[in-house]
């Protein structure tokens, strides 16, 4: 066998395509009744996300999903519904995109910012909650800090990719992430942080 079917049969876990091909929550009703809704990405890169939620008892009760980005981001925003139902809010805003990764049996690297939509999306539905209820968010301050306002790249984000040596370089952390591939603006930052983790880790 060979040409492109052969390529995403070898490049994508078993259950990568699972839920490639049998996105679980999809939302469909457009009567759903949420009680939070997030909105991630934009459709100039044909990779917006929303996710909508339904809460009880401070739990995740119910989630719902639909996007227009690729394979790895339905696998991820996927397997993401699957984990969070029942999870307390504080699990699921702390949830990361890492997490979701090892449970899909990893997903190629130039494609790990995609599975972060999904997640962004979540933590922007339940902040909508949070709000619509008229309470403070008591989880942002224990997650991480946005570097990449343009692809929602955090710090802990790029950490665990120098971390595990997955990245050494600035630019290995641009194409596996996209940071600074929009505006630009966030480039000395990265370029900061990612001087300064490789000090941490030692490479
Ligand atoms: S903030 Fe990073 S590209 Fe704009």
């Amino acid at each position: 066998m060979s040409g492109s079917s052969f390529m995403f049969d070898w490049v994508y876990s078993d259950k990568v395509k699972s839920h490639f091909m049998e996105p679980r929550n999809i939302l469909e009703d457009p009567e759903y009744q949420d009680d939070g809704k997030g909105q991630v990405g934009s459709m100039a890169c044909g990779d917006q996300m929303l996710v909508v939620i339904q809460v009880e008892d401070d739990r995740i009760k119910d989630i719902k999903w639909k996007t227009y980005g690729c394979a790895s981001a339905i696998a991820s925003t996927s397997m993401m519904s699957e984990m969070v139902k029942g999870m307390t809010l504080e699990e699921a805003y702390l949830l990361t995109p890492d997490m979701i990764t090892q449970k899909l049996g990893g997903l190629p690297q130039h494609k790990f910012h995609c599975s972060v939509l999904g997640d962004k999306a979540l933590r922007a539905a339940i902040d909508d909650y949070l709000d619509r209820q008229g309470l403070d968010n008591p989880y942002r301050k224990n997650v991480a800090q946005i570097i990449c306002e343009c692809r929602n790249v955090t710090d802990q984000q790029i950490e665990e990719l120098v971390k595990s040596g997955k990245a050494e370089t600035l630019e290995q952390v641009q194409e596996i992430t996209g940071l600074g591939t929009v505006c630009g603006s966030c480039r000395s930052k990265a370029r900061d942080l990612v001087h300064e983790l490789l000090h941490m880790y030692g490479k």
